[in-house]
């Protein structure tokens, strides 16, 4: 679960190509960073900490080379020190790798290999690989022979690049872990044809499209079991035993401004405030308003008996909120958190597995996803992710097109994934309702603009920024806002937080509601179980627990609450999406008043790519 760049073909530039690149892909892991510049020598800089840590050892001394790597580490085998930060060498230090996922058979490698007398520097499972290399271009093996033998015996998950001292290339193989290439030819202008001058061309490899973005939209995303060779030249794909593959270009179709802040203090923040655009974005050219149908025709015919959804963390409760649409609709369906869908695998039968996940690259919804595939499922991947793992895995794959979250926080995925997931429910099943759900889903990103343009989230946060542990409840379609609210505070804050389904606190926490713990209760509509969740404020109400009560003031709620934020009249199925923005905006004024580390918490990451 870490960050990998690589690059080619921008002499004199390639540190400064890397660090940038390293910066974009933050997310994926911070807690160490490194670069690999390789030309005539092989020169390496590494540090733990944040990229700023690597940036400061850079300026003491600045690699060269034609061609270079960079790591930017979330740490599975060592604690995070400047030894286990990547690039990782091999004894001569002539061989730098850097590494995304997990060797499996590491300890046995590193045990024969020390037999063997290497010597090993880190804990890490990656430094195998260069000594491995080493092995083999010391039996004579080319470079690239070498890289594929040494691939050839790793089991696990990989996206692996890899430079040599005095060879102009970049190697790079991927099983499991996600690499993609950038590429960016430029065309000749006619004063260089007349003047002769070679037209320029660059090449990147990268976990992730926003660390190349700014130099380029022209991708090829590597499948796992291929190989890749690159340097300024061009690029040549094969499967790891050197049979040819033929790779198409794509264009990836969002802007590079889009992956910076825009003025905003924190990703987090601005990518709540694109919710309006995210949104529009999701249904645009999906849904008829006059005929009251939803059109996702590339998807085919699913017509599913049953549905099952694997997913995990803010992705899982927006599983957990579409399964209710689908039984509402009469299609029997359960949301699974992906991690424990293996451990006791539903019985099939017709159902459609629908893998839920905003990077595509989640270890565990990907390995429920495979094992539902194993049993004979159809699968259908939710993701924002084109050419992620899930969506050429899985039969079917629909986007949210949310565009590039950086923050580790979701916050505007997790709403697109819910608008998604409202229009694949209309398009698989009929509602009786769905010209009044289109028309709720076209107000949807005005209902969210009018939340950020008026929301008095700041002030609730200012009042309860000391409280110890704060409760969400919430019923029905409101019950994954309430979990959601809960994630989001604690993960920002680092403070206690539980969402409960209202009707759950009377059964056991009610026992921890104090005047110390402010309770979220997510009340909208004036149904009977809004009036149910009602009585479950009176419920904290009486215990003394303050309230902030989030609701349409359809209901009597705002009666016990010591505190309203106010939501604008919407659909019932998308009163849960602005009612998360507000919660959204607790937890982020909460954390930004506690000088937490928003868009990087502390031990989290962006994508989860080992299970
Ligand atoms: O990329 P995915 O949607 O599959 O990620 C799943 C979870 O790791 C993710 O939703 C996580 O819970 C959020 N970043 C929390 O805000």
């Amino acid at each position: 679960m870490c960050g990998i760049i690589g690059c080619a073909g921008r002499d004199g530039e390639t540190l400064d190509v890397l660090v940038h690149g390293l910066s974009k892909l933050e997310y994926r892991g911070y807690d160490s960073a490194g670069v690999a510049l390789a030309g005539s020598d092989l020169d390496v800089c590494k540090t733990a900490g944040e990229i700023d840590e690597l940036r400061a050892a850079l300026e003491e001394r600045s690699p060269s080379g034609s061609v270079g790597i960079g790591h930017t580490r979330w740490s599975t085998h060592g604690p995070p020190t400047d030894e286990n930060a990547h690039p990782h060498l091999d004894c001569n230090r002539e061989v730098a790798v850097v590494h995304n996922g997990i060797i499996e058979n590491y300890q046995e490698l590193r045990d024969e290999l020390s037999t063997a007398g290497h010597e090993f520097r880190s804990d890490t499972d990656t430094e195998v690989v260069p000594h491995l290399i080493e092995d083999a271009l010391a039996d004579g093996a080319d470079p690239e022979d070498a890289v594929r033998q040494a691939v050839a015996r790793l089991e696990g998950s990989y996206a692996v690049c890899v430079v040599m001292s005095g060879v102009d290339r970049i190697f790079a193989a991927r099983n499991d872990s996600p690499l993609v290439l950038g590429v960016d030819g430029e065309a000749r202008s006619a004063s260089e044809s007349a003047s002769g001058d070679e037209p320029r061309a660059a090449y990147y490899l990268a976990s992730d499209v926003p660390a190349f973005r700014d130099h380029t939209d022209r991708v090829v995303y590597l499948a796992d079991g291929e190989f890749a060779v690159v340097d300024a030249d061009g690029y040549r794909v094969t499967t790891l035993d050197g049979e040819p593959v033929e790779k198409t270009e794509d264009t990836v179709d969002w802007d590079p401004e889009e992956t910076g802040k825009s003025g905003y203090d924190h990703f987090m923040l601005k990518e709540i405030h694109e919710q309006p655009r995210a949104l529009r974005q999701c249904f645009r050219g999906r849904v008829d308003e006059l005929s009251g149908t939803v059109d996702l025709a590339d998807l085919g015919d699913l017509s599913p008996r049953g549905v099952q959804l694997v997913a995990c963390g803010t992705s899982y409760h927006a599983a957990v909120y579409a399964a209710q649409l689908f039984q509402q609709a009469g299609i029997p369906a359960q949301a699974f958190l992906a991690s424990e869908y293996a451990t006791s695998p539903p019985p099939i039968g017709d159902a459609l597995v629908i893998g839920v996940t905003q990077s595509g690259e989640t270890a565990d919804t990907l390995s429920a996803l495979r094992e539902a595939r194993r049993r004979g499922a159809r699968t259908l991947a939710v993701t924002n992710t084109v050419g992620s793992t899930v969506a050429r895995e899985c039969d079917h794959a629909m986007y949210i097109r949310a565009g590039p979250e950086i923050g580790v926080a979701a916050t505007k995925t997790f709403s697109s994934q819910i608008a998604a997931l409202n229009l694949l429910s209309l398009a698989i099943t009929s509602v009786g309702d769905s010209r009044e759900v289109i028309s709720g889903l076209r107000d949807l990103p005005g209902a969210v603009q009018e939340i950020l343009d008026t929301s008095t989230a700041q002030e609730i946060a200012e009042t309860y920024r000391d409280a110890e542990s704060y409760f969400f409840i919430g019923r029905g379609l409101h019950y994954p806002v309430a979990l959601e609210g809960a994630l989001k505070m604690k993960e920002i804050t680092y403070k206690h937080a539980e969402g409960f389904a209202a009707g759950e606190l009377k059964h056991g926490p009610l026992a921890l509601v104090t005047s110390d713990t402010p309770v979220f209760a997510v009340v909208t509509g004036d149904d009977e179980q809004a009036t149910k969740t009602v009585g479950n404020v009176k419920e904290v109400e009486a215990r003394d627990a303050p309230v902030v009560a989030v609701t349409d003031g359809a209901s009597d709620v705002e009666r016990y609450a010591d505190h309203v934020l106010e939501v604008p009249d919407t659909h019932r199925r998308v009163a849960a999406v602005v009612a998360n923005v507000q919660l959204q905006l607790v937890a982020y004024h909460t954390a930004d008043m506690l000088g937490r580390s928003i868009d990087k918490p502390r031990n989290l990451a962006k994508s989860v790519t080992v299970e």
